[in-house]
């Protein structure tokens, strides 16, 4: 039953932790190769930081370029499973680029809702190349996701946004991998935070794994908002939430509750980075590490950067940073780099000395 979804190579998220998610007889196994993302070593950054061993976790690498399609495949294989034949979200870019093409994949119908001129170019592309019914909304994320919770209440369309409780089972299979590739937990792990299922999710994982005798221990859970779409920081739901970091401007996040939670149990944090901030991590990560990851991603690595000014001492931690996100989705930001474009006509010499060798 499951052959006609298990062409890829890879194992995907579904059947490389099958125990740990819920799974039935009946569960197609959809696979686009989803997981098994890198764990890569700082470079430059951890000397610069002091800091011990640095990783990166590139969820950029996942088949649509975000860690979304680790929950997006469990969500729509249930979805299958359950006999829709329609998925719905709401979103910043990320969920309707997982959403469309999981949906392409399993021949689902997809209706994606967006903040009208919030999303990035990369992201509605996706949307738009895999064919999904894109509707723009006049409004922002918070309200484009109440709409998706009506429409899915009163119509048979799965709802396909964290609030499906399929999402985060899928997105906690990131913890695992990253016990899985380090032996054990890492004492830090740092994460953009907007609708807040991720940091809910990864601290699920790393408990979960925890309890089956997998790892010893448990990281602290540091998340980062950006300053300007700060609510759990705020203690308060932003209602116009700005950042330049648009997968994450979100005023009144899904799984506020899950968030404070991790960030409790765990002896962490959630604090909020400035546009500025965020940028500077950015091109860090880009020039220093070879690491593009979008603006969101970058956040993560802001609030190292923030806590260790502040004087945390991460002398002997080993940290983690996820990089939620591919920068190619975001080709606006990434051009507003001050960077000169040299023209030339076609002569040796010109090159020669337009590289400063001639
Ligand atoms: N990083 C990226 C690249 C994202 O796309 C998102 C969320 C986050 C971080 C934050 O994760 O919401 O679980 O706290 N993007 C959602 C979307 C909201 O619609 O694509 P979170």
């Amino acid at each position: 039953m499951a052959s006609s979804w298990a062409a890829s190579d890879r194992l995907g998220v579904l059947r490389r932790y099958r125990d740990y998610l819920p799974i039935t007889e009946a569960t197609p196994l959809v696979c686009m190769g989803e997981g098994e993302t890198p764990l890569v070593r700082s470079q430059r950054l951890e000397a610069r930081l002091g800091c011990g061993p640095l990783y990166f976790k590139l969820e950029s690498c996942n088949p649509t370029g975000s860690f979304k399609d680790r929950g997006m495949v469990v969500a729509v294989a249930k979805a299958i499973e359950e006999g829709q034949k329609a998925v719905l979200c709401a979103s910043t870019g990320n969920t309707s680029a997982a959403a469309a093409a999981y949906a392409a994949h399993c021949d689902l119908r997809a209706h994606v809702l967006v903040p009208k001129g919030n999303i990035a170019q990369g992201k509605l592309a996706q949307a738009v190349a895999h064919g999904a019914q894109v509707i723009a909304v006049d409004g922002n994320f918070d309200q484009a996701l109440s709409l998706a919770r009506a429409i899915t209440d009163k119509h048979p369309i799965a709802l396909v946004n964290s609030l499906n409780p399929y999402r985060l089972e899928g997105q906690k299979t990131a913890a695992f991998e990253i016990i899985d590739h380090l032996g054990d937990t890492p004492n830090y792990l740092f994460i953009p935070v907007g609708n807040a299922g991720n940091i809910t999710a990864y601290w699920r994982g790393f408990v979960e794994y925890q309890q089956r005798g997998k790892a010893t221990k448990r990281p602290r859970m540091m998340g980062f908002q950006a300053e300007g779409a700060a609510p759990i920081v705020l203690g308060r739901p932003v209602e116009k939430p700005v950042t330049v970091a648009t997968a994450i401007r979100i005023g009144n996040p899904a799984s506020w509750k899950g968030a404070e939670a991790a960030r409790d149990a765990s002896g962490g944090v959630i604090e909020a980075v400035s546009d500025e901030e965020i940028l500077t991590a950015y091109r860090l990560l880009a020039q220093e590490e070879g690491i593009f990851g979008e603006p969101a991603s970058a956040a993560s690595l802001a609030g190292l950067f923030k806590m260790s000014r502040q004087g945390l001492d991460f002398g002997n931690s080993t940290i983690v940073c996820i990089i939620t996100g591919s920068g190619l989705k975001d080709p606006e930001t990434a051009m507003a780099i001050p960077t000169e474009v040299r023209e030339v006509p076609v002569e040796l010499t010109a090159v020669e000395k337009a590289i400063g060798v001639a």
